[in-house]
Formats: structure tokens, C-alpha cells, sequence
């Protein structure tokens, strides 16, 4: 309302006090109890000291006080939108999951874009990986497909993911740098991990400096399967293609914008919806069965790798529309989580180490960062579909079992829920045998033929953009031994690409490609040589 229209106060001090009147609702405490005064503590006289049975005061600091939750480890920084997913043709001869069983079926999603390395306010602009979380509220449960924009991972099995996260972000004692890849630890840690070689020329590369969430693609990454009614499964790789199709920006202009709106991306989608332009991306599959799998020059169970889409043609199954901004950002943005382990009846895992590793991760990091096993009851969590179990309590619990029964096999006429064959989640029967062993499969072995199909796929101007990125991102790295590893790499990926990058650092004769490219234990610069030493 109009500000003459409010009835308003001075109190002693000169303070404004704004009253309610009309429509106006009252202020109330937590526990619904009116506030006759918010700009005043209770005080033994005018001057204090404060009294501490002032509830008023103390519930307002003490909810104030614990407003933070821990930011994610990882994607820290992300905006999400409320969208649907709309089923272009029924699938139901590939896979039993229910969002695919109708023509035109309309599923409603929840999105978050993220960076991956910076902190929850880092700037938007940085080079990054971009994640591309989805959330399905499908009538058989919530389905996740919590990819990212760059359809490859840096390693390939998940026990390496701490060393990797922690390389790439701030150095422990300095603390810096927050959110771009530029410094001694992720180079070293990349020189000695050949497997992220095809991971880092997407990373280098114009994708990794997206103009807009609205221009991004996005991708599963890893192999999963689809499985219909008859137990029959077929290998699956998901695809988001944006409607708007690509478009990066160049990394002077990202230089620039972060410093002149950190807030880029995530304003441009919340301009985009406001103004009713709402984005939109087609769901792809890349279908493959065993047999391919097999003859396939590389593992479908190597995250670090394609499967080009000369090969296996994707098959455009629907589309995602993004059109509703959230009402409150910490509830849902903040609250939301995706996991890996989402999944439903009709799509299924695959044996890939990383997404193994990932379906522990991802409820095991929520349970610390969203405080309580019951965060399935926050709205943005919670599934659409109908809920039946027997878990109950733990910190926060909402949904409780009604009534005598908590457990099955139970004997009570209403017992509760029970199980049921024909529309439960089956494991895809998988044969699955050998020694146990703590190894990495040869078959994960080549980590520069993908990179340098990229690479060569490049436009001879993203061919320059790689290398100038290469360039800028290593002349930031002091040790040089480091600098000489990522070159003696390149040499397996691409000569010139190898020679372009020693160039402009001023590498004098290129080293050996990258297997004589064994580490050595010291290159640090003296500072820090001291202080492995203290340590
Ligand atoms: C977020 C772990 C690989 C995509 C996260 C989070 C963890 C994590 C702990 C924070 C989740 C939260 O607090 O809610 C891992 C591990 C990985 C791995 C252990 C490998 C072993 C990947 C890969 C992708 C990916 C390969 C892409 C395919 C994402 C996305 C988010 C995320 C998109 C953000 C989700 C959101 O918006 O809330 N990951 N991750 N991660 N991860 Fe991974």
C-alpha cells in the first residue's frame, strides 16, 4: 500500500514503528505470539542493560544466528527454475519407466545450473564445468539426472574425486583461488592424472565458458540402462540439447563481465522466465546394447569417453521447458538434492566406477549439509507421487507412520503398506563375477585418442581458443617441471597444439611425450618447501 496509507508511530528514540491496519498482517514471534514492538529489547530502564528473558529478542538472534547451512562441496554456487518434461512418443519397448509409457505425458521438474569449483558467491563467469542437475517428479518417484554440460569427467573411478576437488579448489594455507583452475595444485595433480586429458580440452575449450545457462548443453556423462517390462535392457546416454542451441562468450568478455556482474547467468534466466522466453532443451538417448558395447573401440564404462553420435545417432524422446522461477531461493534452490541414486523402475544403473562411487557420495553429503535423513519432506524434495514406508523420526521428522504399525510382515487388518512385484523397482540381473581386486581395467586405458578427436573436431578459431586458454591457465602455474608435464601430454594429443602451448610459454625444446613424464617429489619454490617441512 501506499506509504500515507500506513499508520505509523515514533517512539522515544525518534524510531519508526509501522503498525498493522487493514490487510496489513500482524508481526508475530515463531510461536505465533503478536509483537507489540520489533525496534526495541527489553531493558531494566531506557538505558539497559537487556534482560534476557526477552523471548522476543532471543528467538529472533537465535534463528538469526543459525541461517547458514554448510554450501555444497562441490557446485556450490547454482540457480534452479521449475519447469516440465513433456514425453514426445511412448518408449515402452525400451524401458518400463512411466514418464516414457505416453505420448504427450507432462512431468514436472525442478532444474539447478551450477559451477563446480567456486563458492557459493563466486562469480558466474568463471572456466568451469557447468552442472546440470534435473529432477523428474515422475509418478513412480523422483528421477535425477545429475549431469553436467560437458559430456566427459575428469577421472574414472570415484576414489580419486576428493584428490581431484581438492586440487582444483583454494590451496589450504592461502586459500585462494576461489573459482578459476589457474594454479599449481589442479595443473599437478592434472599433469599426473593422464585420464583427465580428454576432460581438459572440453575445459579449455569455448564450452567451458557458456554465454548463458540458456545456451548450454547437457549430459548424463555415464552409461545407464533402460529397461523395459520383458527384463530386456539396453545401454543408455542421456543428451539435453538446447532448442537455442551454443553459444559461448570469449574469455576477455568473461574477464569483463564477472567483474561487472557476477551475476550474469543467473539473472539472464530469471530475466528469460519473468519475461515469458522460456528456455527449452530436447531429451536425446543414445541406445546401444551389449553387442556394441563390446565391439566398441572404448569401455561404456569409462566416464572419461564419448560415444560419437556418428556411431550411435541420438533419438530425441521429449523436451524440457524451464517456466517458473522458485519463490523462495534458499528452500528450494538451496534445499534441493539431486542424487545419482534417484532412479525408478525401467532405468538402471551401470557397473561404471565413478557413478558407483556417486550413489554413495551424494546422500551421504546431504545428510550433513541438510542436517537430517528426513529431507525428502522438504517440498522441493518431495515426491508428487504417493508415499507409503515405515521410516519414521530422526531430526525433523514431518511424516510419521499413522497409527500401531511401523515394521512388515505385519498381522493387522490395516497394516500399512505393502510390497509389490509388478510395479517394483527390479535390479537389472547384470552377471557380475571375478577376482576382488583393486584395479583399474585395461580397457580404460587410452586417454589421448578421444582428447585429440575433440581437439580436431575444433574449428581452427576454438583450436586457437584451446591453446590461448592452455597458455594463459599454465603462464598462472610457477613450477615448471608442471608446465613441461601438461606439454609433454599435449605431444600425445596433438603436436602443434603441443608446440603452439611450449611457444607462448616460452618452453625451450618440448620434453619427451608425456610417459617419460614420471613425477618427482619436490618442484616447489622454496616458501613452500618450508613449509612441508614444518609440517
Ligand atoms: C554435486 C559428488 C561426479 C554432477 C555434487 C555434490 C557431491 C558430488 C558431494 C554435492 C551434492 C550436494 O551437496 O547436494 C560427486 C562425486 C563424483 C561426482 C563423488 C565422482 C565420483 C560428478 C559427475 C557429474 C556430477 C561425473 C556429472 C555427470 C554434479 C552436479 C551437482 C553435483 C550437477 C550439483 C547438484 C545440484 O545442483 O545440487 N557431486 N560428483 N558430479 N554433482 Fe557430483
Amino acid at each position: 500500500s501506499d506509504e500515507s496509507d500506513q499508520k505509523a508511530a515514533r517512539g522515544k528514540g525518534g524510531e519508526v514503528h509501522q503498525q498493522a491496519a487493514g490487510e496489513i498482517k500482524v508481526l508475530t514471534t515463531q510461536q505465533g505470539s503478536p509483537i507489540a514492538d520489533d525496534q526495541n529489547s527489553l531493558k531494566a530502564g531506557a538505558r539497559g542493560p537487556t534482560l534476557l528473558e526477552d523471548h522476543a529478542l532471543r528467538e529472533k538472534l537465535f534463528h538469526f544466528d543459525h541461517e547458514r547451512i554448510p554450501e555444497r562441496v562441490v557446485h556450490a554456487r547454482g540457480f534452479g527454475v521449475h519447469g516440465y518434461f513433456e514425453t514426445y512418443d511412448s518408449l515402452a519397448d525400451i524401458t518400463c519407466a512411466d514418464i516414457f509409457q505416453r505420448k504427450g505425458e507432462i512431468t514436472p521438474a525442478f532444474v539447478r545450473f551450477s559451477t563446480v569449483v567456486g563458492s557459493k558467491g563466486s562469480p558466474d563467469l568463471a572456466r568451469d564445468v557447468r552442472g546440470f542437475a534435473v529432477k523428474l517428479y515422475t509418478e513412480e518417484g523422483n528421477w535425477d539426472i545429475v549431469g553436467n554440460n560437458i559430456p566427459v569427467f575428469f577421472i574414472q573411478d570415484a576414489i580419486k574425486f576428493p584428490d581431484m576437488v581438492h586440487s582444483v579448489k583454494e590451496e589450504p594455507d592461502r586459500g585462494f583461488p576461489q573459482a578459476q583452475s589457474a594454479h599449481d595444485n589442479f595443473w599437478d595433480f592434472i599433469s599426473l592424472t593422464p585420464e583427465s586429458m580428454h576432460m581438459i580440452m572440453w575445459v579449455m575449450s569455448d564450452r567451458a565458458i557458456p554465454r548463458s545457462f540458456r545456451f548450454m548443453e547437457g549430459f548424463g556423462v555415464h552409461s545407464f540402462r533402460m529397461v523395459n517390462k520383458e527384463g530386456k535392457a539396453v545401454f543408455v546416454k542421456f543428451h539435453w540439447k538446447p532448442k537455442l542451441g551454443l553459444q559461448s562468450v570469449l574469455w576477455d568478455e568473461a574477464v569483463k563481465v564477472n567483474g561487472a556482474d557476477p551475476d550474469f547467468h543467473r539473472r539472464d534466466l530469471w530475466n528469460a522466465i519473468i519475461e515469458g522466453d522460456f528456455p527449452e532443451w530436447e531429451l536425446g538417448l543414445q541406445i546401444f546394447d551389449d553387442e556394441f558395447a563390446e565391439q566398441f573401440e572404448f569401455d561404456v564404462l569409462d566416464a572419461t569417453k564419448i560415444i560419437p553420435e556418428e556411431q550411435i545417432p541420438i533419438r530425441v524422446v521429449g523436451r524440457l521447458v524451464l517456466n517458473r522461477v522458485v519463490d523462495n531461493f534458499f528452500a528450494e534452490t538451496e534445499q534441493v538434492a539431486f542424487c545419482t541414486q534417484n532412479i525408478v523402475r525401467g532405468i538402471d544403473h551401470s557397473e561404471d566406477p565413478l557413478l558407483q562411487g556417486r550413489n554413495f557420495s551424494y546422500l551421504d553429503t546431504q545428510l550433513k549439509r541438510l542436517g537430517s535423513p528426513n529431507f525428502t519432506h522438504i517440498p522441493i524434495n518431495a515426491p508428487k507421487c504417493p508415499v507409503h514406508h515405515f521410516q519414521q523420526d530422526g531430526h525433523m521428522a514431518i511424516y510419521n507412520p499413522k497409527g500401531r504399525v511401523n515394521y512388515e510382515p505385519n498381522s493387522w487388518g490395516d497394516g500399512g503398506p505393502r510390497e509389490c512385484p509388478e510395479k517394483g523397482f527390479i535390479s537389472y540381473p547384470q552377471e557380475v563375477g571375478g577376482e576382488k581386486q583393486r584395479v583399474r581395467s585395461e580397457s580404460f586405458a587410452d586417454h589421448y585418442s578421444q582428447a585429440r578427436q575433440f581437439y580436431i573436431s575444433q574449428t581452427p578459431i576454438e583450436q586457437q581458443h584451446i591453446a590461448d586458454a592452455l597458455a594463459f591457465e599454465l603462464s598462472k602455474v610457477k613450477t615448471p617441471r608442471i608446465r613441461e608435464r601438461i606439454v609433454s601430454h599435449l605431444l600425445n594429443i596433438d603436436q602443434e597444439l603441443a608446440s603452439k602451448v611450449a611457444e607462448m610459454l616460452a618452453i625451450e625444446g618440448l620434453p619427451h611425450p608425456a610417459e617419460a613424464a614420471l613425477p618427482t617429489r619436490y618442484d616447489l619454490p622454496p616458501s613452500d618447501k618450508l613449509s612441508i617441512l614444518k609440517n
